[in-house]
């Protein structure tokens, strides 16, 4: 299903949130290519399970730290090419703790920053979010689109892209900001404050009904994580995308509804009930994504919805054997 694929230029990296789920794919990739990893996490959300099969390769290394820390990362940052910022409180925790959102997020990509001026890196990849736009003014929205995040999480990720742009600014230090929305694949989260597809995938194969919150017409843009992988290392070798900021998104459309029904299907469980609770505060309604700024460097989004959807329910039903769920 997965074809193509972009080698990394560069010999060195280090991926913060690397034991999370999008970390944790880079970080694989990266490996794979033969490339000297290091991967940073505070194993907040991020799991063991996600990073086991990298634990014997020579050139992987963990190392537990929070990315706040600024003195204990630094010398993490040393004889680094290239550092995956993806560590980040993520928005359903920050509901609970905005504070913990605006110090991983915003103080702590200063950290990620600063750590990597001071050790001479030669480009960070700065991970943010779709949710950064807030409700569409128009679309499909592009990257000119303006930003009116709402939610915490929202505007802490917005603060920790200024704060790139402002280092590149004072002390000429390379990034591009990826936008991420609705990466979907293995190893994400499937519990109640996971992502949409697996806490589907979780509910059908737990034959639980589907809750949708709202009437399922919100719009998503779904996009597979090896996808947002190949964005990730084309934008680290593309000097055209220095200080420039990218939708990373498939520019599929898809609804919750429409999601329920083919999660029913591709699981063989097409008598399983939907629910509909109310809606969400905060929940956007509709991402349409333009993705051609991203695309005219090169990048295709590879994976078709079908496809990457039932690729992910085959790893699902994997794991939740193993884990006994
Ligand atoms: N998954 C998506 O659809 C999506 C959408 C938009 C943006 N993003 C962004 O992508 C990035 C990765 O998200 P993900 O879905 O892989 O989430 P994730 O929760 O699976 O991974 C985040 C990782 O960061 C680690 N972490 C959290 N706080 C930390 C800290 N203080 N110090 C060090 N490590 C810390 C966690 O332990 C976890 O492993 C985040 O920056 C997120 O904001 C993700």
């Amino acid at each position: 299903m997965y074809k193509a694929k972009i080698d990394l230029k560069y010999n060195s990296c280090l991926v913060t949130g690397g034991a999370g789920f999008i970390g944790s794919h880079i970080c694989e990739e990266a490996v794979n290519q033969g490339k000297r990893v290091i991967c940073l996490d505070n194993m907040v959300a991020g799991k063991e399970e996600n990073i086991a099969g990298l634990r014997d390769k020579k050139n992987f290394t963990f190392f537990r730290a929070d990315v706040t820390d600024l003195e204990t990362i630094v010398p993490q940052f040393k004889e680094v090419d290239i550092v995956f910022h993806n560590a980040a409180s993520k928005c359903t925790v920050c509901r609970q703790d905005p504070f913990l959102d605006l110090k991983v997020n915003t103080w702590g990509t200063w950290c990620v920053l600063e750590a990597s001026r001071l050790a001479k890196v030669k480009k960070v990849i700065v991970a943010s979010t779709g949710s950064v736009y807030g409700e569409a003014r128009y679309l499909p929205q592009d990257e000119e689109h303006p930003v009116k995040p709402r939610s915490n999480y929202g505007v802490s990720k917005l603060a920790g892209e200024r704060y790139a742009e402002v280092f590149k600014e004072y002390y000429g230090l390379d990034y591009s900001v990826i936008r991420y929305f609705h990466v979907y694949g293995p190893r994400q989260e499937s519990a109640e404050w996971g992502g949409v597809i697996p806490i589907f995938i979780r509910r059908a194969w737990q034959d639980k009904p589907l809750t949708i919150f709202g009437d399922g017409s919100q719009v998503r843009s779904f996009t597979y994580v090896k996808d947002d992988v190949n964005a990730n290392f084309l934008l680290a070798n593309d000097s055209r995308a220095n200080g420039q900021v990218y939708n990373a998104a498939s520019g599929i459309k898809v609804t919750i509804l429409e999601l329920a029904g083919l999660v029913k299907e591709l699981m063989g469980k097409t008598s399983l009930p939907v629910e509909f609770a109310d809606w969400r505060s905060g929940d956007i309604k509709v991402f349409d994504i333009n993705n051609s700024k991203i695309k005219e460097l090169g990048l295709s989004f590879e994976t078709d919805f079908r496809a990457g959807l039932q690729a992910t329910i085959d790893w699902y039903k994997g794991y939740f054997k193993a884990q006994r769920i």
